[in-house]
């Protein structure tokens, strides 16, 4: 019998709470795995846990975390109905940024949980998330552009935005990032089209 996307995404929270080769683990209180709906489209990825992820052992739970739930709400979403993680999993010593060893050394474990849960669009927060999937470029320049990249052998849509933290701190971000978030689901409406094309062209060919 076929495992549930949810079984495999337990299975590897075990793993990844095992492996005691993963960095930055000793200052953390906890992990922070991830959390939000398997069966989702839209996969959101952060930098890392905060003071209060660290606390909770949920992502984006913080001032940054309040924010994503209202930009989620301002397009009719809920965080249950998405998922979220990090590219890091445990707190970084202070809040400081990731760094490329630590980033690296999760990464199998991050690229196996976008693959169990197979979304259709992965919208990066920060420039740490998006430089695993565009790399060599300025947040500045490309947030709230699609960008189509393979997957699986499946193309997908990676869209950057602004970390919410840094909508807290810079108000032309904020309007930035609000006006970034409207495209999920234009998005969103352009996949449930195409499935519904692809649908009745199958139905053609039965008849
Ligand atoms: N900032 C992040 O990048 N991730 C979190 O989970 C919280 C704050």
């Amino acid at each position: 019998m076929n495992s549930t996307k949810k079984d495999q995404l337990l299975k590897l929270r075990a793993k990844m709470a095992a492996d005691k080769t993963l960095p930055l683990r000793k200052t953390a209180t906890c992990m922070v795995f991830g959390e939000g709906n398997p069966e989702t489209k839209v996969f959101f990825l952060g930098e890392g846990p905060g003071y209060w992820e660290d606390q909770k052992g949920r992502p984006f739970v913080g001032n940054a975390g309040i924010l994503l739930d209202k930009l989620l709400h301002s397009i009719e979403l809920e965080r249950k109905e998405v998922f979220i993680s990090n590219v890091v999993c445990f707190r970084p010593p202070e809040n400081r940024d990731p760094e490329d060893a630590e980033i690296a050394a999760f990464k199998p474990y991050i690229d196996e949980m976008i693959s169990v849960i197979d979304p259709k669009i992965i919208v990066t927060l920060g420039r740490f998330s998006m430089g695993k999937f565009i790399p060599g470029v300025k947040i500045s320049s490309v947030h709230g552009k699609v960008h189509r990249i393979q997957l699986n052998g499946k193309e997908i849509v990676v869209l950057p935005m602004y970390h919410p933290a840094a909508a807290l701190r810079r108000n032309d971000v904020m309007l930035q990032i609000k006006e970034d978030f409207l495209k999920i689901p234009e998005l969103l409406n352009e996949i449930k089209e195409n499935k519904e094309k692809t649908t009745q062209t199958e139905q053609l060919e039965i008849i």
